[in-house]
């Protein structure tokens, strides 16, 4: 039965009980990366040290063990993400090469004139394998921009669509402003075009379950260690059929059918987008953080992330001379905001001498950047295991960067 002690669910995460220059590390950048529990730790390190060898190729034990191991963790995240039937899970290093690699097999069927629509608030992650593309194919591309609160303008995104539109690239949850995007609705209106759509879920999944079957994009991809996993390890979810239809995006081992010196044929999906070696220590931590978050109930998960980001924001419009980005209702807990007495680096250094951790830079959101005109942010972004303190210690660094530096 899924629940929700707050306490005890931050003592899983063993990095948080440590210091920073004598003072509690407040951490506020899991947008960045998030922290591992224990559990994902320990899952990883009993593989290494207990059952590593190479999958899918040896008869041996410890081989047929592993392959079961990878296999299985392929499993557990499509049952937690309730991937339908049409769709395969194909293991990648993250949201980035999830993206790439779709962007790579649309090369030879999009042509000159063709149109993808993307929107302002996309990562660099979800912008520039499309201007690349765009480069090489003669493809038109189309950004949508936001309304006052940060929420996507969904007049302009709609009005984008006509019968040149052949894809559609947008992000579930915004990693500066914390939006969230009306996903389910942007797919629909999509399919009904006949417009293919990839939600990149890379800031999503760390704060509730998704549910795929449901939602079905044609594409879904995140990164582990967003989502409380190991780095390196990500995930692309796709349209099996349109999957098999794209050209190998990485050759060599473990993806062909046959290799002769007259050419080579290739597998179907997953393995034929998961050439050489794979992550398979990180795949095993990965499935162990789903089956951790499986037991969250995250209604109260997410209720208790809203409570701190509420407080975090209102507090902080109180000291005055900040502008916040992002206000959209039923916004994620990512608080970014511009302070009008420095440079976000200097507040970050700051913050970071009181033992707060937070992001400060364009957040690989340039083209956002531009659109507020501001030429970067500080960001905190929370956890389920970020509790009061870690707000009154960012709080308390304000108050002192705006000593120091106003
Ligand atoms: C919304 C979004 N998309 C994509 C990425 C890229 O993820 P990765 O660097 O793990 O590939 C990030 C990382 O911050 C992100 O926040």
């Amino acid at each position: 039965m899924p629940s929700f002690d707050q306490e005890t669910l931050r003592a899983d995460f063993p990095v948080l009980l440590r210091e920073v220059d004598g003072k509690p590390l407040a951490y506020l950048d899991s947008g960045a990366t998030a922290q591992k529990p224990r559990c994902v730790i320990d899952a990883m390190g009993s593989f290494l040290s207990e059952r590593n060898a190479n999958i899918h190729r040896g008869v041996h034990f410890l081989s047929r063990n592993a392959t079961e191991a990878y296999e299985a963790s392929r499993q557990t995240i499509k049952a937690a993400l309730q991937v339908p039937d049409t769709h395969e899970l194909i293991f990648v290093r993250g949201t980035t090469e999830g993206i790439n690699l779709v962007a790579h097999g649309l090369e030879e069927k999009l042509v000159e004139g063709d149109e993808i629509v993307l929107t302002i608030m996309e990562h660099h992650a979800n912008f520039v394998p499309w201007q690349i593309l765009a480069e090489r194919c003669g493809v038109k591309l189309h950004f949508a921009g936001l309304k006052e609160d940060g929420s996507l303008d969904m007049e302009e995104w709609k009005s984008f669509f006509n019968e040149r539109t052949r894809f559609a690239a947008f992000t579930h949850i915004s990693n500066v402003l914390g939006t969230i995007n009306p996903v389910a609705d942007m797919v629909s209106f999509a399919r009904e075009r006949g417009v293919e759509t990839l939600v990149d879920g890379a800031q999503a999944l760390p704060h509730g379950p998704v549910d795929l079957g449901t939602l079905n994009p044609d594409f879904y991809v995140f990164s582990g260690h967003k989502v409380f996993g190991p780095d390196g390890i990500g995930v692309l979810i796709g349209d099996r059929e349109k999957l098999n239809s794209f050209r190998p995006y990485q050759s060599g081992g473990d993806m062909i059918q046959r290799v002769s010196v007259n050419g080579t044929t290739f597998r179907d999906v997953p393995e034929r987008f998961e050439a050489g070696t794979p992550n398979i220590s990180g795949a095993i931590g990965l499935a162990a953080a789903f089956q951790y978050l499986s037991e969250i109930d995250w209604k109260l998960a997410f209720a208790h992330e809203e409570n701190l980001r509420s407080r975090l924001s209102s507090e902080l419009e109180k000291t005055g001379d900040v502008k916040i980005f992002g206000s959209a209702e039923g916004k994620a807990a990512i608080v970014s905001f511009f302070p009008g007495f420095a440079h976000p680096h200097d507040v970050g250094t700051i913050l970071d001498s009181a033992g707060v951790a937070v992001r400060d830079g364009h957040h690989c959101a340039q083209p956002l950047m531009d659109y507020f005109g501001v030429p970067a942010t500080v960001r905190a972004s929370i956890a389920f295991y970020n509790n009061d303190d870690d707000i009154d210690a960012f709080l308390e660094g304000m108050a002192k960067a705006q000593r120091f530096l106003a």
